[in-house]
């Protein structure tokens, strides 16, 4: 559904995107992530067609955003960064406005509207001015305006910033909810909200991507090991010495436990050996008693620092 070949995009000397490459695929909902200044926007301007690349191609449903901005644009809800919403206009007024600039036809507008606000839950506050909104409902009337002519495609550049904890899961919800007949991108740097919303990640940082997966796929496949959490009472040193005596068994760390004297140990194992099994075994065959014994995922967190450390 979209296609992003080799970007490139210089502000003046600077290089804010040194070829950008991904795809996504009808109904998916793919998570853009990067820390700030990591070029999410500037694709997605691009891909919105609010301004050309410097080089290389994006297509969405095989449109070419350079040479077919109108095929595009009738496709593509864009939630930017920064919503510009008139505050002096009521909600419904203004997406009637928004629906009639999209080019839904005037017959279809009212219904279109009404759609939209029940999706969006804006309908107690339809008759409000936007200005008086609470930045979550604006944030609220945003979404509706990218959805109010049916887009297959939905850009979201940071879709639950400033929101409150609350509402941020109901804008997820809903987010979910738009995926499947529609195609989604959204931008985010906090990283649960691609494990919660997100099929894919594409992690971008300094221009380049650096990395892209599922969220599974990314917290499992770290850099070669697996590691496990164990939990041992018995003396710290010998229980280290036999734990690394396993085959298998990269390196065994003692975590810093102070609220209690049991011992934590992380356990890593070359990838491919799966050493759950010998650790028991081993931990009773000396006598010590084994507390805990659960897997270590790496979170996106770590994953994120490890890549965008890594550049
Ligand atoms: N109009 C512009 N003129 C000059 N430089 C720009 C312009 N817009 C963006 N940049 C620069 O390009 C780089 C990428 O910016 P971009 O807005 O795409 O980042 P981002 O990933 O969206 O960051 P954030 O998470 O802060 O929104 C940044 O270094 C930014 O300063
Ligand atoms: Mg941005």
């Amino acid at each position: 559904m979209i296609e992003v070949e080799n970007l490139t995009k210089y502000y003046g000397n600077y290089h804010a995107l040194k070829g950008v490459t991904f795809s996504v695929e009808k109904g998916e909902i793919l998570g853009f992530l990067g820390p700030n200044g990591a070029g999410k926007t500037t694709t997605m301007r691009i891909l919105t067609c609010f301004f050309p690349p410097s080089s290389g191609k994006a297509k969405v449903a095989g449109f070419d955003v350079f040479e077919e901005p109108l095929e595009v644009r009738k496709r593509i809800g864009y939630l930017p960064e920064n919503v510009p919403l008139y505050k002096d206009m009521p909600v419904e007024d203004y997406l009637a406005f928004a629906a009639g600039i999209k080019g839904v036809a005037s017959k279809k507008i009212k219904d279109a509207v009404a759609k939209v606000m029940h999706e969006c839950i804006l309908t107690d506050v339809s008759y409000k001015f936007i200005g008086e909104l609470s930045k979550g409902y604006r944030q609220r009337v945003g979404l509706a305006q990218a959805l109010v002519n049916d887009p297959e495609v939905l850009i979201l550049d940071e879709p639950t910033i400033g929101l409150d904890p609350k509402q941020i899961i109901e804008i997820r919800k809903l987010i979910r909810n738009l995926a499947g007949r529609r195609t989604i991108i959204l931008s985010t740097h906090i990283l649960p909200e691609v494990s919660m919303t997100c099929h894919r990640v594409v992690i971008i940082n300094n221009g380049r991507v650096v990395a892209v997966d599922t969220p599974q796929n990314l917290t499992s496949s770290v850099e070669g090991a697996n590691r496990f959490l164990v939990k041992i009472e018995g003396p710290t040193q010998q229980v280290i010495k036999g734990l690394e005596a396993i085959q298998g068994v990269e390196k065994v760390v003692r975590k810093e436990s102070p609220a209690n004297g049991d011992g934590e140990y992380i356990i890593e194992s070359t990838k491919g050996k799966d050493i759950k099994r010998e650790i028991a075994p081993c931990v009773v065959s000396k006598g010590w008693a084994l507390l805990e014994l659960k897997p270590q995922e790496m979170s996106l967190e770590d994953i994120f620092v490890k890549l965008v450390t890594k550049e």
